[in-house]
Parts: C-alpha cells; structure tokens; sequence
C-alpha cells in the first residue's frame, strides 16, 4: 500500500477516514448528473464559482498566509512542488524551454506527451471551469506553486468547493502552459535532482548542482500523483487514482518492474549536449496512446497495448480470451471513466449479420454525493478472461476490434469538446469461419 503522506486537516468538513486525493470530475460524468454549465476559459478574469477572491497584500504576505493553509491541508491539496519562484540556479528560467538548449531530445519526448498537455487538455479546461474544486486541481496538474494564476488561503465555512482565493503576484501564465514540465519532478529545495549519472573525468558538468534521488528509480515520484483517493462529504466528485495499489498487488513490483521501467523505455545516448552516451531513458510516458491533441502525440513504439487479443473458432462459437499481457497495473487503470473495449461482427460474405457483441472492461460508479462505485472488472495485471460468442448461421467471417477509451461521446458532447479523441483502436483480427 501505498500513500501519499497527509496532514490532518484543521478547518475542514473532509472525515479523518479521507485518505488521499481528489479529482476527476466525474459529477458530470453521468448522462442525468449534466447540468447546462457552459465550459468557459478558465481564466483569471472571473472568480472561480463560489469562490472569494481577496486583496493581494503583497507577495511575501499572501505566501505566507497560503503556506499557513495549505500545512493544514492533506498533501494531495498542495502544489506537489515548493513554489520555486527563484528560479533554478545555474539555469535561470524554471522553464522546459530553459532545459531545452542542453536536453533537446528529452525536451522533444517531454513535449508530446500527455505530461505536457496537462493543463493545455481541452478535457481538463471544461472540467475545471465547473467547480470552485478548481484549486484542487491544479496541485497536480500544474505543480509548481508559480503556475497557479490564484493561491487559496482558507475556506468558507470548510467548504473545498468554497476557497478564499488571492491573486498570485508571481504567476506565470506560460509556465502554466507547461504543465508537469521538468522542473514540477526534477526541482526539489532549489536543487536539480535526478537519478544519479555515473560521472567520470571529463564529461562535462551541469551548470545546475544535481542530488541524486533514489526515487527517481522507484514508483514513489509517479505515485505522487498515480496514487490518491479523496471522498468529500456531501460532494459529488472525487478523486481516485489507484495505479499504485495495483501494481503493488500484481507481480511487476516483485519482479523489480516499475513505472519507469514500462513507460520510460531505455536508450542509448547523450543525457545532455556534448556529454558521453548513456544508458538513459525516454520522455514519453505513453500510456493507453489516445492523443490530446493531433499535433502532439507518442508514437505507438513508446509502449505496447495492455490487451493481448485471439479469437478461435472452437464448436459453433467464437472463444475471445482477453489478456492484459503488457500493463502493470489493472486494464485500463487511471481515470475511472476510462475502459477497454471489444467488439465482434460476423459477416457473410460483404454483408454485416448477427447481433454485434461487444464487452466493456471498466469501472462503473454512481455519482451521488458521495460517488460509490458499483462494478469493477477491469483485467488484474496478467490476468485472462474467455468469452464464447455463438456464431450465426450462414456466418463466413468474423471480425473483432479491441480500443481503449477515455470518454463517452455523452460526456464528450457534455462538455462540448468537438473533435477530442475519445479512443484509440489496439487490435484488429479478420477470422474465417
Ligand atoms: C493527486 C493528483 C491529481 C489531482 C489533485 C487531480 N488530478 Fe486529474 N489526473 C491525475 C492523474 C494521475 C491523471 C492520469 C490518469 C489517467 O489519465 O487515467 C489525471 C487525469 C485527468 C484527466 C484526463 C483523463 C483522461 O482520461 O485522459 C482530466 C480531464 C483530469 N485529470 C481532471 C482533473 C480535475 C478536473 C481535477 C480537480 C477536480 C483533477 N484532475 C485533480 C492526477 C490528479
Ligand atoms: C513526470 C516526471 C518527469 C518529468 C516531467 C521530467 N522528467 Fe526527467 N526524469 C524523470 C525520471 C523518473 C528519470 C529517471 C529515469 C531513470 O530511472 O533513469 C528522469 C531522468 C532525466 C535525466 C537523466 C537522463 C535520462 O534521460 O535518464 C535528465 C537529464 C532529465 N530527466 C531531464 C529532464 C528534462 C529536461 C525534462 C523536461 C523537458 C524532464 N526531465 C521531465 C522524470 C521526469
Ligand atoms: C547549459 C546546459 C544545461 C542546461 C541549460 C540544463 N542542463 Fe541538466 N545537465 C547538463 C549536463 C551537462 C548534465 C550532465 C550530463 C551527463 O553527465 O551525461 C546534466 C544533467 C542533468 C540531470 C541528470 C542528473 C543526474 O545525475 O541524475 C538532470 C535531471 C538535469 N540535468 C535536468 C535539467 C533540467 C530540469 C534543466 C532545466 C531546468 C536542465 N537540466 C538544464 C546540462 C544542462
Ligand atoms: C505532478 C503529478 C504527476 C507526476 C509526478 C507523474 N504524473 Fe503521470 N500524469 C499526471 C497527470 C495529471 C496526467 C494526465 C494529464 C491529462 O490527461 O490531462 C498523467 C498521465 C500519465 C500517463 C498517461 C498517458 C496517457 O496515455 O494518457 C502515464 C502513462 C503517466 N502519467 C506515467 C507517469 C510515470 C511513469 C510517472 C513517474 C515517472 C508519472 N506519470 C509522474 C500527473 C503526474
Ligand atoms: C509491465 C509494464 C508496466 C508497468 C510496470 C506500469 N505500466 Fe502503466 N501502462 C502499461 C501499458 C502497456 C499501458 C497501456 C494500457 C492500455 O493499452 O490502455 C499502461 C497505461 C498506463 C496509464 C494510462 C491509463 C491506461 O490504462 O491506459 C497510466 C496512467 C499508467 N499506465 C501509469 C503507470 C504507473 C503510475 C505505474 C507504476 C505504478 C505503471 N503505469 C506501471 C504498462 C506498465
């Protein structure tokens, strides 16, 4: 098991059974839950819905009084990094960008993945115009506490969805824009930290001091963030994020296989302009591979599909047997709006015949306040799961498509996110019958 260490809040409705965090913003997941918000911009212009926006008093005041709040607050409620508002010594800019003239292929890797469209994700932007939960929000998505246009400092009546807001003096707007960039992992007490390069005479030196960090090697960094669950009282969101738990509970963690080992594939090369190649390890961190945008995505050699899919003919049925072959944790894991789907149509000849099967692997929640979750049939980390489809008279072949999915086209409409990839096919087999 693991958590994210918490402190007990002090001024909040939040029940000391609450473990970690919040999140995904699934009250309007629901056909029935959806009410008529429009997503508007979230920018600072507006105060966040039921929020109060106060005075600034100056930046090292409203600091102060944001540390105050955030210390009685659980971890997964803070900027997962120190503001850092100095900047990175040796380096300047807290920036990618900034990164980027001596570490321009992970830059590249970085840029197109989903890490650096976390705040940009047209998804996320109609979520977090919904709520005054906005500020939970953005501790992970944009960690860094510069990156934040508004720092809460309280409260109403301990309501998280009524913070007491002030407008941050330090903001960043195009730092905002970078998400997780490097420095909301790498950035730790002004120090670069990383996984420790074996150093040896003449390769050039970093102009950044660097500590080398053992978590770096490990799940604890990813499950910062991969771990959390929250359940506010009397809300209808929450936030659950359970890939660590999974993990731990199938046999990649005994086998010494981790976050990094699956979605940070190695290779051979420099780790910084002009320096000796090295053993080092890509940017990606392709997931289930269904792209935020069309300009920016993995490519499908980052990572395999979790599934592993056959389809036999056996007596007069069809035997699928779904495998999640390649993922370390449930299939899919993550947002529990996500699933895997797989489809079955039998065919005569060109023509489309049968009753269309399909399965769906997922979670199934109800969105009360608070949400419960009623089904989970997910596939365990290696698990197989068989299913016989009758084949219909007259049947010549059959075709079986395998996707993955984020989002339903109901809450996609919901949110009036236009063409957002919603899914992404993985397997596609033609069987003769
Ligand atoms: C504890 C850290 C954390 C907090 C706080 C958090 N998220 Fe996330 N969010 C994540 C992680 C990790 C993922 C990736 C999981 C996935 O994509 O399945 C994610 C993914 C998402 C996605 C993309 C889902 C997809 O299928 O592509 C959206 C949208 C989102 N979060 C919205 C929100 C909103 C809205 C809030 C505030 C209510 C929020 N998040 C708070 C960690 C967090
Ligand atoms: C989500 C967290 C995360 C982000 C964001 C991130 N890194 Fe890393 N980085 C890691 C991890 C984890 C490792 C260690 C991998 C290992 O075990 O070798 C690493 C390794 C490195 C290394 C050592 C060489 C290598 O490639 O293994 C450098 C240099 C580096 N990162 C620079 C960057 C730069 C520059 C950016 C932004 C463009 C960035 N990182 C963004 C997590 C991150
Ligand atoms: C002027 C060039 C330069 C800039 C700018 C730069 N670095 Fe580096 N960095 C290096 C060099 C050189 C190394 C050592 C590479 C080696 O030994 O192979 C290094 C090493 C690292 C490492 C590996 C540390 C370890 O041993 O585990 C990380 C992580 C890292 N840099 C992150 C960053 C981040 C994040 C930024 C932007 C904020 C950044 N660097 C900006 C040149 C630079
Ligand atoms: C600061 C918080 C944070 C940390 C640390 C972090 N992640 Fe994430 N990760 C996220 C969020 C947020 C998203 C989803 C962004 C979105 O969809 O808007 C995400 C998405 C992902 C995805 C899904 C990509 C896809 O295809 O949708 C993978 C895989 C992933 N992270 C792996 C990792 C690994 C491995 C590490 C550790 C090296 C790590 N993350 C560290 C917050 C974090
Ligand atoms: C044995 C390899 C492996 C390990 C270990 C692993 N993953 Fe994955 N992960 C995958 C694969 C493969 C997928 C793609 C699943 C799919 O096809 O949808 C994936 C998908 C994801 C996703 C996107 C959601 C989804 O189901 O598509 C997130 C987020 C994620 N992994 C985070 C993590 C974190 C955090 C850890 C460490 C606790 C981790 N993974 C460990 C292989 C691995």
């Amino acid at each position: 098991m693991s958590r994210v260490a918490r402190t007990p809040a002090r001024s909040s409705t939040i029940p000391k059974s609450v473990r970690c965090l919040t999140a995904a913003l699934l009250a309007w997941g629901l056909p029935g839950a959806c009410k008529a918000t429009p997503p508007e911009a979230a920018e600072p212009a507006a105060a966040p819905l039921g929020a109060l926006v106060v005075p600034s008093e100056g930046l090292q005041a409203d600091l102060a009084a944001t540390e105050a709040f955030l210390d009685t607050r659980p971890r997964y409620e803070r900027p997962l990094r120190e503001s850092g508002l100095s900047g990175v010594p040796g380096v300047g800019a807290l920036s990618a960008e900034a990164c980027r003239a001596c570490h321009a292929e992970i830059y590249d890797e970085w840029r197109v993945s989903v890490h650096s469209q976390a705040w940009l994700d047209p998804q996320y932007q109609a979520e977090i115009a919904k709520s005054g939960n906005r500020w939970l929000c953005l501790n992970c998505h944009t960690p860094l506490l510069i990156q934040h246009d508004r720092w809460p400092r309280g409260l109403l009546e301990g309501d998280v969805e009524r913070p007491v807001l002030t407008d941050n003096p330090s903001f960043d707007p195009r730092l905002r824009d970078e998400g997780i960039t490097c420095t909301a992992c790498h950035l730790q007490d002004g120090v670069i930290h990383g996984p420790g390069l074996p150093r040896a005479e003449g390769d050039p030196a970093p102009p950044h001091a660097v500590v080398a960090d053992p978590r770096f090697q490990g799940p604890d960094l990813c499950l910062e963030c991969h771990q959390a669950e929250a359940i506010y009282e009397g809300k209808t969101f929450i936030c659950t994020f359970q890939t660590g738990d999974e993990w731990r509970a199938g046999p990649y963690d005994d086998e010494g296989r981790t976050c990094v080992t699956c979605h940070m594939p190695p290779i051979e090369r420099p780790a910084a302009r002009g320096g000796p190649v090295r053993t080092v390890r890509r940017h990606w961190w392709r997931g289930a591979g269904i792209p935020k945008s069309v300009d920016r995505s993995t490519p499908p050699e980052a990572n395999p599909p979790g599934l592993d899919l056959t389809a036999v003919v056996d007596d007069a049925a069809l035997q699928v047997t779904m495998t999640n072959a390649n993922a370390g944790h449930r299939l899919p894991t993550g947002d529990p709006e996500r699933w895997v789907q797989v489809d079955v149509q039998f065919f005569a000849g060109g023509t489309a015949i049968g009753t269309p099967w399909s399965h769906r692997m997922g979670q199934t929640w109800e969105w009360t306040a608070p949400p419960r979750k009623l089904a989970d049939n997910r596939l365990a980390p290696r698990e197989s799961r068989v299913q016989r489809v009758a084949i219909p008279p007259g049947a010549t072949r059959a075709v079986v498509v395998a996707a993955s999915h984020r989002i339903s086209a109901e809450v996609a409409t919901h949110h009036r996110l236009g063409d957002y990839p919603r899914s992404i096919e993985t397997h596609r087999l033609e069987v003769g019958l």
